[in-house]
C-alpha cells in the first residue's frame, strides 16, 4: 500500500465534517451574540438572546448555562488553533468576574459549570489573574453551600428556603471540579475534601440499587440523615431522568479522576451500564429512561451528548482495556448518531449545533429544542474524538 492509498476512515470523514459544520455555526454565533448570552434553549430551533431577568438587560450573564457559550469558544480554539476563538473566549472573563464580584444570581451549585468553563480555563492557560480570582471567589461561594452535618452541597436556592434546604441533585457531580481546581491552585485541601465528601454521599444515596438514579435527594439539614429521593425534571420520582443518568456517568468518572476513589468509578460504571441498557435503536436516549421506541416521547439529545463525553472519560479511568473499548465504542455510536441525525448540518435556519433536546418536560420548558449545554457537550465529544491529547477543563 502506498501513502496515497491511505484514506481517512468513513467515520473520521464524518467526524471531520461534523466538526466543520459545528464551527460554521459557532462562527455565525460569534457575529450575532458576541459578548452577550443566548437563552438556555432555542425557541423554534433558534436561540434568542437570553431574556431579561432580575433587572438585567437582554443577553445578560444570568442563569446556570451562560458559560457553555465561552466553553464552546475554547473548544473551537482547541479544534482549530485560531486566535479568533481565543480572543472571543477571553472577552467573557470580565462579565464572569463582575457577576461574582456583585453577587448576581449566584444562589446555585452551578457555580462549577459557570466558572470552570469561563474562568478556570483561561486561568490555567494564560495565568490571567482576573480569571483566577473570579474562579476562586466562585469556589468560595460554592463552599458556603456545604451543609453540616450532612456534608452535602445544597443545589438550588437560598439556603434558608424550606423547599430547597438539604436538597442536592445529581448534576452537582459536574460542579465539584471547580473545588478540586481550587485546592490544586491554592494548596488548601478544604475545597477538595468538601467535594469528595459530597460525592461519596451521592454515590450512597442518589444511586439506587437497580443502577438508576434519583434526580434530587434530600438530607435532614439539622441531623444530616439522608431522607428521600424526588424528581424535578424527570417523569416521576421512581423513574430515571435520562440527563441525570448521563450527569452520573460523567460526574462520577470525573470525581474518580480527582480522588482515585474506587467506589466512584464503580458508581460511574453502574450509571453507564444502566444508561446503555435503556438506549433505543438509534442510541439517543428519550428524555426519561422510562421511555423507549414507540413511546411517542421526545429524545434528549443533550443527555446523549453528555453521555458520549462521560463514557470516554470513564474509559480513560479504566485499567481493563477491553472494558474501556466497550465504553468508547458505545460513545462513538452515540456521537455518530448525533452527528448524522440530530446536528443542524443542513438546517441553515437554526443557530444551534444539535436539535431535539429537552430542558424540563414536566414544566413544558425547552421541549424538543436545542440546548446550550447539549451544544457544548456535543462539541466536547467531537473534540475528544478528533483532537488527540485534548486537555479537559473539568
Ligand atoms: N443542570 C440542570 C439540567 O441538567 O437541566
Amino acid at each position: 500500500m502506498t501513502a496515497t492509498d491511505v484514506r481517512p476512515s468513513p467515520d473520521a470523514e464524518a467526524m471531520a465534517a461534523a466538526v466543520a459544520a459545528a464551527i460554521r455555526t459557532v462562527d455565525a454565533n460569534i457575529d450575532s451574540f458576541g459578548d452577550r448570552y443566548p437563552a438556555d434553549t432555542t425557541a423554534g430551533n433558534r436561540y434568542p438572546l437570553r431574556p431579561p431577568v432580575a433587572g438585567q438587560p437582554p443577553g445578560a450573564n444570568v442563569g446556570w448555562t451562560t458559560s457553555f457559550w465561552p466553553g464552546m469558544l475554547w473548544l473551537a480554539h482547541d479544534l482549530t488553533g485560531a486566535d479568533r476563538y481565543h480572543r472571543a473566549a477571553m472577552s467573557h472573563v470580565d462579565s464572569f468576574a463582575t457577576r461574582v464580584a456583585r453577587g448576581i444570581d449566584l444562589d446555585t451549585h452551578d457555580l462549577g459549570f459557570l466558572y470552570t468553563l469561563s474562568c478556570v480555563i483561561p486561568a490555567r492557560r494564560t495565568g490571567d489573574p482576573r480569571a483566577r480570582g473570579a474562579a476562586l471567589a466562585a469556589a468560595d461561594r460554592l463552599m458556603t453551600r456545604v451543609l453540616e452535618p450532612a456534608g452535602i452541597i445544597q443545589a438550588w436556592g437560598d439556603l434558608a428556603d424550606p423547599r430547597q434546604r438539604g436538597r442536592t441533585i445529581i448534576d452537582s457531580l459536574m460542579n465539584t471540579p471547580l473545588l478540586y481546581w481550587a485546592s490544586h491552585t491554592t494548596g488548601d485541601d478544604r475545597y477538595a475534601a468538601a467535594a469528595h465528601r459530597h460525592t461519596a454521599e451521592l454515590s450512597q444515596h442518589i444511586l439506587r440499587p437497580d443502577g438508576t438514579t434519583f434526580h434530587t435527594f434530600y438530607w435532614n439539614p439539622e441531623t444530616g440523615a439522608p431522607l428521600r429521593g424526588e424528581t424535578e425534571q424527570g417523569h416521576a420520582d421512581h423513574s430515571c431522568w435520562a440527563r441525570g443518568q448521563a450527569w452520573g456517568i460523567y460526574g462520577f468518572s470525573l470525581n474518580h479522576r480527582h480522588t482515585g476513589e474506587p467506589a466512584l468509578l464503580a458508581a460511574a460504571r453502574t450509571c453507564a451500564d444502566r444508561f446503555l441498557a435503556q438506549l433505543p435503536a438509534d442510541h439517543v436516549a428519550y428524555w426519561d429512561l422510562e421511555f423507549g421506541d414507540g413511546s411517542r416521547q421526545e429524545r434528549d439529545s443533550s443527555a446523549a451528548a453528555i453521555a458520549a463525553c462521560g463514557l470516554v472519560e470513564l474509559a480513560d479511568n479504566l485499567d481493563d482495556a477491553n472494558l474501556a473499548d466497550r465504553y468508547r465504542t458505545a460513545a462513538g455510536r452515540i456521537l455518530r448518531s448525533l452527528a448524522d441525525s440530530y446536528s443542524t448540518d443542513g438546517h441553515p435556519a437554526s443557530n444551534a449545533l444539535i436539535l431535539h433536546g429537552v430542558y424540563d418536560k414536566p414544566k413544558g420548558i425547552g421541549v424538543d429544542e436545542g440546548t446550550l449545554w447539549g451544544d457544548y457537550f456535543y462539541l466536547e465529544a467531537l473534540t475528544r474524538a478528533t483532537a488527540p491529547g485534548w486537555t479537559s477543563p473539568w
